[in-house]
């Protein structure tokens, strides 16, 4: 699975259920790195999307724990269980984990890597996160592309591997014991 995320030079990715910046070629580049992959991201994230819709040519698995919720055109799963047999087969490049705050929590040890959009600014108001990876002992930077600009916004985009990848098997585990 490899993880796809715009930070800001603290880690934050959103707020109020909304993105921290626009910057249309991080748009672009998205589009670019998901198209025709699966795409896995919480209710949450969905919800920002334009008109609440999946993307066009990119199955969507959507995580949420409301049994009333039925959204068109997504596997829902309910659970990393869930989530585990919705992906078996599929290679690991194929899965993209599209945020946010708590999935990406969730499942950032279990990415083979990150694909980092790093903005050059620090939003003045922010309440969804991104882990620092930084700081993970198990996390590397290995490149990121020339430094861009657009909308008065300086950019790179990054890319961290996973020394240890972490299977899913962990995280249910942990799951079955709550
Ligand atoms: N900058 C970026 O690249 C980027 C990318 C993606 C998102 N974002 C931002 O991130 C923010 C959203 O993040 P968020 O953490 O608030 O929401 P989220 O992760 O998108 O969705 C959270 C929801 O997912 C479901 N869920 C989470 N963990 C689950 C689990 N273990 N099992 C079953 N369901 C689970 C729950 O849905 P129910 O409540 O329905 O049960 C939960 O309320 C927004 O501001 C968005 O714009 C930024």
């Amino acid at each position: 699975m490899i993880a796809i995320v715009a930070v800001d030079e603290h880690y934050a990715i959103g707020h109020k259920g909304g993105m921290l910046f626009h910057l249309p070629d991080d748009l672009k580049y998205f589009a670019a790195q998901t198209r025709g992959k699966t795409l896995v991201m919480g209710r949450k994230t969905l919800e920002s999307f334009p008109g609440g819709k999946p993307l066009k040519g990119r199955p969507h698995i959507v995580f949420s724990r409301n049994p009333d919720y039925h959204p068109e055109g997504v596997t829902l799963v309910r659970s990393v269980k869930e989530l585990e047999q919705a992906i078996r087969g599929l290679p690991g490049d194929e899965v993209m984990l599209c945020g946010g705050d708590s999935l990406y929590h969730l499942l950032i040890d279990c990415c083979d890597s990150a694909l980092v959009t790093k903005i050059e600014a620090a939003a003045k108001q922010a309440d969804s996160f991104f882990p620092n990876l930084d700081a993970k002992d198990n996390w590397e930077l290995a490149n990121c592309r020339e430094r861009q600009e657009q909308n008065g916004l300086g950019f790179r985009f990054c890319e961290y591997v996973n020394k240890a990848v972490a299977p899913l098997n962990e995280i249910i585990a942990m799951e079955d014991k709550k």
